[in-house]
């Protein structure tokens, strides 16, 4: 059992109350009787709960993702949720000018150098050009993710958290690199209190007491940069707060090992005691992956004690390593949508990641936070 530290984090403390599942059945209801009558109309349903942020209105052309992400209905699908979280319609898709350099599934959704490059096997060490356009896309995810922080409060779609990534990504001459990854409907992942990660941005407002992971990746000139945060949205129950705050402080202590001739395994024992201790699970499902010209190569880092990852660290090497900590049980479940990945007992996942080179001496966390880095973390302040 987990021994809560009341204030440890420096948040009001506050109960969950039971969460507003009427509007949701009313979002239901509303597209189950409109849809048929109004095809032609299309959703513009004002809904009569005035007090419920999640009762209001759907927009127009948007509609439910299905089938990772190939597939649109516009009634919300069958499924055993795990928790009282529920998918929402997604807007279409956003468009990349023309002269911003893309990866090869902006077009078709289909990586075609990734999955068959050696670089699923061994794992390269980067030269020093490599290096330096690395350290430039981390920044500007860096900058984009940051960017993202700033907006979030109750009231927020989750949508509006894409378009700013979207939109800050080309502002800096980047492409979003979730966007179309093996069809992938959105520019980042937001994932919000029982989903582990991958969750879509949709037109759920985030409610006061979510947490919501904001995952961001940037191709630009030739490298992928990827890093993610959980963050508050309003006021936080303690054990949420304790969540979160372990979940940091189990990548910092990830971190802290990496070197030259550190074995990749050793990370998800540093990171599986910490989680323990605190009394929470280590999810399994999605590991840290090596990242450079391919979003997603050699080294895989699972994030759990005892596991089989091969090889060591050696100066040159770029990876992730990005925790996913469940105040429950480690098993997760997969929405209908075939991306959002959700505890299996409904109990809420946070995780955080960075893009790390190896150095002679250590590490350098090239998406680190930056001094115009807003403050989010209460145990950041000093
Ligand atoms: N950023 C995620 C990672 O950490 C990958 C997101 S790609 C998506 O690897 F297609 F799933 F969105
Ligand atoms: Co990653």
């Amino acid at each position: 059992m987990m021994v809560l530290q009341l204030g440890d984090c420096g948040l009001v403390p506050k109960v969950h109350g039971t969460e507003a599942s009427s509007c949701r059945f009313c979002l239901l209801e509303c597209f189950k009787s409109s849809w048929s009558s109004h095809k032609s109309v299309h959703l513009k349903a004002k809904l009569s709960s005035p007090d419920t942020q999640n009762s209001g209105s759907v927009s127009e052309g948007w509609l439910y993702c299905l089938k990772s992400g190939q597939a649109r209905t516009p009634k919300l699908p069958y499924f055993d949720w795990t928790g009282s979280l529920r998918p929402y319609p997604i807007s279409s898709k956003r468009v990349v000018p023309d002269q911003i350099d893309k990866p090869d599934w902006a077009d078709d959704g289909i990586p075609k150098i990734e999955p068959s490059s050696g670089l699923q096997y061994t794992v390269e060490v980067k030269t020093p050009d490599q290096i330096q356009r690395m350290r430039e896309t981390c920044h500007i995810a860096r900058e984009v993710l940051d960017a993202a922080a700033r907006i979030i409060q109750p009231g927020v779609m989750t949508d509006e958290i894409d378009r700013v990534v979207h939109e800050a990504t080309i502002a800096a001459g980047g492409y979003p690199s979730p966007l179309n990854y093996n069809f992938f409907p959105k520019s980042c992942c937001t994932s919000v209190n029982e989903v582990i990660c991958h969750g879509i941005p949709d037109a759920r407002k985030l409610e006061d007491g979510d947490i919501v992971n904001v995952d961001v990746s940037v191709y630009y000139k030739g490298v992928h940069a990827d890093l993610n945060e959980t963050y508050f949205v309003g006021n936080i129950d303690e054990e949420s707060c304790q969540l979160v705050k372990c979940t940091y402080e189990c990548l910092e202590k990830a971190i802290s090992i990496v070197k030259p001739g550190i074995r990749f395994r050793e990370i998800g024992e540093v990171i599986s005691r910490h989680a323990s201790v605190s009394g929470f699970s280590v999810a399994r499902s999605y590991c840290g992956h090596g990242i450079g010209e391919l979003f997603h190569c050699a080294p895989n880092i699972p994030h759990y004690a005892r596991n089989k990852a091969v090889g060591v660290m050696k100066a040159g090497q770029t990876f992730t390593i990005e925790p996913m900590i469940n105040a429950g049980v480690w098993r997760d479940r997969m929405w209908p949508d075939g991306w959002t990945d959700v505890t299996a007992d409904g109990k809420r996942s946070a995780q955080f990641e960075h893009t790390l080179l190896v150095t002679d001496t250590g590490v350098e966390v090239l998406t680190g936070r930056l001094q115009t880095s807003p403050s989010v973390f209460p145990w950041l302040n000093s």
